[in-house]
């Protein structure tokens, strides 16, 4: 008799929709799917960067290619993101066929942060911070359920980040984000049964930091020496929190916080 599998297949076979999966933490996450037998879809901006996650992830999962799909989708524009976000679960669900609704949304997109001193920072600024991060997730709560199958094996999982539970000066300009602690409690009640929890990554290298001066990366890696873990999060770390969230029936309305300590110091 084979051993059974009461862990290990609690992913096998389920729809995942990766919002922010071609780079960074998401694309660790649609690894980390792949591995558990999952069917995903990666969401992003960029077709460049769909067709390069996906050639990706074709070499390193050759057996796996017939469960990955692509789809474009831009969550940058207010005016456009709600149709925007219809139109891709749609599209991703066959206009939420039972055969096609998704088990899991994991929501990981983010765009380029606008830190800067609060003087510079104005009501556009702020509320551009808070379009694709903090509106989308919101608009995501609001229709994701009809395309989702009912019950607790499903979930939506969102994302936020260490500065939305420490303050950093400079961040304030996204400040917005950290309404996404009160939207998870809430999508946790109003989508019941599906579930809804957030991760909240402290720092992790990824494509996300090319945006930032090589002296603010730098001096994120010497901060990051003095963790308690000693280091810079890496993504296949960070994705378990994901992992977790989608695989525990019995969690909604939670924060996971992975910041290898940050929290805890000075
Ligand atoms: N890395 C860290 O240190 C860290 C720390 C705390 C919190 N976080 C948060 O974790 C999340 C993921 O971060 P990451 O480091 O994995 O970032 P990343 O590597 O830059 O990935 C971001 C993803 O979002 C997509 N995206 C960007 N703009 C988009 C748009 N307008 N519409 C749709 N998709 C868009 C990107 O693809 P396209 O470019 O193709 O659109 C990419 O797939 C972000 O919300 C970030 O703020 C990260």
């Amino acid at each position: 008799m084979p051993d059974q599998q009461k862990y290990t297949n609690k992913l096998s076979g389920k729809n995942i929709l990766i919002i922010g999966g071609t780079s960074g933490i998401g694309f660790a996450v649609a690894e980390a799917s792949l591995e558990f037998g999952a069917h995903i879809t990666l969401a992003s901006s960029r077709p460049s960067r769909l067709s390069h996650a996906l050639s990706r992830l074709q070499t390193a999962y050759p057996s796996a290619s017939s469960r990955i799909s692509t789809h474009a989708v831009d969550l940058a524009n207010e005016k456009t993101l709600e149709a925007n976000l219809t139109a891709l679960l749609d599209t991703v669900t066959h206009h939420a066929a039972p055969a096609h609704k998704l088990d899991h949304i994991v929501y990981t997109a983010g765009d380029t942060l606008p830190h800067q001193s609060l003087a510079a920072t104005d009501f556009d600024v702020a509320k551009q911070g808070g379009v694709v991060r903090f509106f989308g997730p919101l608009l995501l709560g609001k229709h994701a359920p009809r395309y989702m199958n009912a019950g607790p094996a499903s979930s939506v999982v969102l994302t936020m980040g260490v500065a939305a539970e420490k303050p950093i000066v400079g961040t304030s300009g996204f400040a917005v984000v950290g309404g996404l602690q009160m939207l998870t409690r809430n999508l946790a009640l109003e989508n019941a049964p599906v579930r809804c929890n957030l991760v909240s990554p402290g720092a992790v290298e990824t494509e996300l930091w090319e945006d930032f001066p090589t002296e603010a990366q730098e001096a994120m890696r010497v901060a990051c020496g003095r963790l308690p873990t000693g280091g810079v999060g890496r993504v296949e770390d960070v994705a378990e929190a994901y992992l977790y969230a989608m695989r525990d029936e019995f969690l909604t309305g939670t924060m996971i916080s992975t910041n290898g300590g940050a929290l805890l110091m000075g």
